[in-house]
């Protein structure tokens, strides 16, 4: 089978990309040709490119047109963004594709009510990307339920994979908090360390996504969280990775204004977006009916991560 994969050499793309040709697919990547992909793999020799902006195509109404022509059967869509790419995504593909699995996020939830939350319960989304993801996710239901478009739709938590550093225990990207727990420091946690991060190794949404694809009829109009088996609090989390380094975790719980002053505008501001959604999401749907397993734990992904931090003098 052809799958075309928008994206395909980005955090997620690095391990699905790989994974496909290795399970006997032909595959087209969809990019600028700008990126270099995160993992070395022989994958990338043998797959076909199509080197399309999406931003440049979408002004002029090609992009979905110029996705068709690729003639693949199935379209896995990693970098849709924004309500008009989905829509123009949909008419192009339309009646020409078997199947359309698009990338969402758990951003769409907003912020978490009965927990674990599952893939029915109403959406809350707050700021400007979940409201989007959202938008798209009612848009793409809607089109398979009203007109038989055949899209499944994939929602994964924090990617986690070798070549980047993982939220951490504070809520952001700052590496230097994984190297003041390795070196037994003092880390600054916010509030009670009790709100929390939902992460996956993306070699696991890769595996979902390629469930998805083998499982076509199962997941038609259906949307599914990709996150590992349980979230983590954010202490609890400290104190793991502190454990895993073999010192304690030596923290100092700060009340959310004085928290902020250790922290840059953008650090801050990601880890307030991280605590407000606190997300904590059911695998129960995925499980059952793609048969979604993840491999690694929030932790064991993390602890992959960081040490591929610590062997690029990152951490
Ligand atoms: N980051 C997270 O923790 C997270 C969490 C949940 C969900 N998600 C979802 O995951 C998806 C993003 O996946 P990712 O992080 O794997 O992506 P990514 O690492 O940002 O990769 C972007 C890919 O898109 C290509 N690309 C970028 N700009 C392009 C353009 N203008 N035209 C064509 N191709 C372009 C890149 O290649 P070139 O640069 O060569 O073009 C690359 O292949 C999104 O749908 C997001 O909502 C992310």
């Amino acid at each position: 089978m052809h799958v075309a994969i928008i994206g395909g050499t980005g955090h997620i793309g690095g391990y699905l990309t790989p994974m496909l040709v290795e399970s006997g697919y032909q595959v087209t990547c969809v990019s600028r040709g700008v990126k270099k992909p995160y993992r070395d793999h022989a994958a990338w020799k043998s797959i076909a490119y199509a080197h399309l902006d999406r931003d440049v195509e979408e002004r002029t109404g090609s992009f979905g047109e110029n996705v068709a022509k690729i003639g693949a059967e199935a379209v896995i869509d990693l970098t849709c963004y924004h309500p008009s790419s989905a829509t123009q995504l949909v008419e192009g593909l339309r009646g020409r594709v078997g199947h359309l699995i698009h990338c969402g996020t758990i951003w769409i939830h907003g912020h978490s009510t009965i927990v674990p939350t599952t893939e029915d319960v109403p959406r809350h989304p707050f700021g400007d990307y979940g409201i989007r993801k959202s938008t798209i996710e009612t848009y793409l239901v809607k089109q398979a339920k009203e007109t038989g478009f055949p899209v499944t739709l994939l929602h994964p938590g924090h990617l986690v994979g070798t070549g980047w550093a993982p939220i951490n225990p504070c809520g952001n990207f700052n590496p230097e908090v994984f190297s003041a727990l390795k070196n037994g420091d003092e880390i600054r946690i916010p509030n009670f360390g009790m709100e929390t991060v939902h992460h996956i190794h993306c070699e696991d949404v890769a595996q979902a996504f390629l469930l998805a694809l083998k499982q076509r009829d199962a997941g038609l109009g259906q949307s599914f969280h990709i996150v590992s088996e349980s979230a983590l609090t954010l202490r609890g989390y400290a104190e793991q990775m502190g454990e895993w380094f073999g010192k304690p975790a030596h923290m100092k719980l700060l009340l959310w204004d004085e928290w902020k002053q250790g922290f840059t505008e953008k650090e801050v501001a990601t880890t307030e977006d991280h605590m407000r959604h606190s997300p904590n999401c059911s695998i129960e749907k995925a499980r059952g009916l793609l048969g979604y397993k993840p491999r690694y734990t929030s932790l064991q992904a993390v602890q992959e991560s960081v040490t591929w931090l610590m062997q690029n003098g990152i951490v």
